[in-house]
């Protein structure tokens, strides 16, 4: 942290280094991104549209464990299974499982990086730029919650992958190539269960309101602290605050603390509000809440358009490094018509109620 601008600003008072405005940081002024912004993309068909079984046999025949981690989000495959071997019906299946439990998980995979990409590219065209098709996940020990003094990009806090984005990923796979024994787990958090455990004049409010997702404070940040990158111009996306999922139809919140910055068409003071209880929301949802601890060759495979993420704080021993592959998702959208996870457990409790009462008075005496 020594190199920030803001440490060569010490007060007089206090002695404590002065946080700079960006305009007035010359690292944040002189920087002038390679690329220009990103334009809208229709990406391919999602793979879970693909996978035509609902029991999703074809995966299930390889990983013959499956293990729901909590009632709402996270489900472990063993019992043998290598990603590296799954058939294209078996990625497709595996999308919709993930795109449904948020989260699915493996352990001890034997994939590499050019096996990880491979694997990836069949779910659709991989976010980053055509030489690196992947990101190194290094891990830091650096107190997030130290810098943020200093720093305006809270880079420790649950976020959806890059949500800024005009189009942000679906799919991420994070595959660990070394890691503490202790420290540095990761948690996520289904946004369909937080949007379910909100009072419904508060889901009606959320509704028709768009979230400002944005890059200007990773990328101010970045240029600060990392003293590279970023490679394009800042920016701030107006998404829909509640989205719909493409596959599963279903509601889920889209808010994050890691890049939104307010609501579109509430006053700041309102906004400020709104991002102060959602962060509590976040942070307290512990039914609604996985952890993950990781080990050497465990793969997580995660869907950001249903789910939340961070890394633990912490201050392990030795080298946390994993690779990441991403995916590009849709322009995010609201449908009005579309209904939350919770409303479609009750809707198909009552059919089958219905259904059964019908069926009684249909059999014969
Ligand atoms: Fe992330």
């Amino acid at each position: 942290m020594a190199h920030l601008q803001s440490n060569k600003h010490i007060s007089p008072d206090s002695q404590t280094p002065i946080t700079l405005h960006p305009l007035f940081n010359p690292k944040i002024a002189a920087h002038t991104p390679p690329e220009p912004p990103r334009k809208e993309l229709t990406p391919p068909r999602d793979r879970a549209f693909f996978a035509t079984d609902p029991e999703k046999r074809a995966l299930f025949s390889a990983a013959t464990k499956r293990t729901d981690l909590t009632e709402s989000i996270g489900t472990v495959l063993e019992g043998g299974v290598q990603i590296s071997q799954l058939s294209a019906e078996q990625l497709d299946e595996l999308a919709a499982l993930v795109a449904e439990r948020g989260v699915v998980f493996f352990r001890g995979q034997d994939l590499d990086t050019p096996g990880q990409v491979r694997v990836f590219e069949h779910f659709g065209i991989l976010d980053r730029h055509p030489a690196q098709k992947f990101v190194t996940i290094n891990g830091s020990r650096e107190d997030h919650r130290e810098i943020l003094k200093y720093t305006p990009w809270p880079s420790g806090d649950f976020h959806a992958d890059t949500s800024f984005e005009i189009n942000p990923p679906s799919y991420s796979l994070l595959r660990m190539e070394e890691h503490p024994d202790v420290g540095g787990d990761t948690a996520w958090v289904s946004q369909y269960g937080l949007y379910d455990a909100l009072s419904d004049p508060y889901k009606k409010f959320l509704d028709g309101l768009h979230a400002v997702h944005t890059s200007r404070l990773q990328y101010d940040t970045i240029i600060d602290l990392w003293g590279v990158g970023p490679n394009r111009p800042p920016i701030d996306t107006h998404h829909p605050a509640v989205r719909t999922h493409p596959v599963t139809g279903l509601k889920a919140l889209n808010v994050n603390p890691g890049f939104v910055t307010g609501f579109a068409e509430l006053k700041k003071v309102e906004s400020d509000k709104q991002l102060d209880f959602l962060a509590y929301h976040i942070h307290s949802a512990d039914d609604h809440y996985v952890r993950w601890k990781w080990a050497v060759g465990d793969v997580a495979m995660w869907d950001n358009r249903c789910t939340l993420h961070r890394v633990i704080p912490g201050t392990y021993e030795g080298a946390r490094r994993g690779i990441r592959t991403t995916v590009f998702g849709e322009k995010p959208y609201f449908d009005s018509a579309s209904e939350s996870r919770n409303e479609r457990k009750l809707r198909e409790k009552k059919a089958e109620k219905v259904k059964a009462v019908s069926g009684e008075a249909e059999t014969p005496a």
